[in-house]
């Protein structure tokens, strides 16, 4: 998979691609991620990308031609254009697996105010990552990245994600590991047993239990 981020901050992104897991998918050639300075599509003296918005308002507003050049740069016919907004579908683990069998992501960071409506008519598809505002796209696009990249064949164990929260639409079983008994916490019982199948139905149990606690919202099929 190639990904090709636009954005006013390329230095935003410096310790995203520097480490942990992200870092190894890039060595390990799984997926390449470009970051482009948006400024450099700029046909201005100052290299401008944003201006008043028409009617007045507050804010700068991310401006069409850079934008649109970067795209006809950037883009093939296998490309998914993708904008972070807040006015965006909010973003899910489903939306994740579907973006992890794409080929080609670009990924626009908006900035400031917001951008100029009619870049909305060459991105496929406008996401949210929640609903609260940030300053810009650029956080939104590695939780994008960083929840797709984890799902790519080869990044981490298949078994690692396929049990974990939202699969099932239901949030995953607690875990636990060494001292059995921490200043008097006890790990439960049933996970020392050795009995794989009591254990099994222990952890199924305590995902239903946990989901309807925490997020029964999940528990209501749409
Ligand atoms: N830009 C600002 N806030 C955002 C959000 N919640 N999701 C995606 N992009 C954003």
């Amino acid at each position: 998979m190639k990904i090709e981020i636009l954005t006013l901050f390329p230095k935003m992104f410096d310790g995203f691609l520097s480490e942990s897991i992200i870092k190894r998918a890039i060595n390990d050639k799984k997926v390449e991620i470009n970051i482009h300075d948006l400024r450099s599509y700029s046909k201005l003296a100052n290299h401008s990308v944003d201006d008043y918005p028409y009617g007045g308002g507050k804010g700068m507003v991310l401006m069409c031609e850079p934008v649109f050049d970067a795209i006809a740069d950037l883009k093939n016919d296998k490309t998914k254009v993708i904008m972070m907004t807040p006015a965006g579908s909010v973003y899910k683990q489903k939306i994740a697996y579907e973006l992890a069998t794409e080929e080609h992501l670009i990924i626009i960071c908006g900035h400031y105010e917001g951008f100029d409506e009619r870049i909305r008519t060459i991105v496929d598809l406008e996401l949210s990552i929640g609903d609260y505002v940030l300053t810009g796209g650029e956080i939104p696009s590695m939780v994008i990245m960083d929840s797709v990249i984890r799902l790519i064949d080869g990044v981490i164990e298949e078994e690692s994600h396929l049990k974990e929260s939202f699969n099932d639409d239901l949030l995953d079983y607690p875990n636990y590991t060494k001292p059995q008994n921490f200043r008097g916490l006890e790990v439960p019982e049933v996970l020392l047993s050795g009995h794989h199948q009591n254990i099994d139905k222990w952890r199924k149990e305590q995902r239903a239990l946990k989901t309807s606690l925490i997020r029964p919202d999940l528990l209501k099929k749409d």
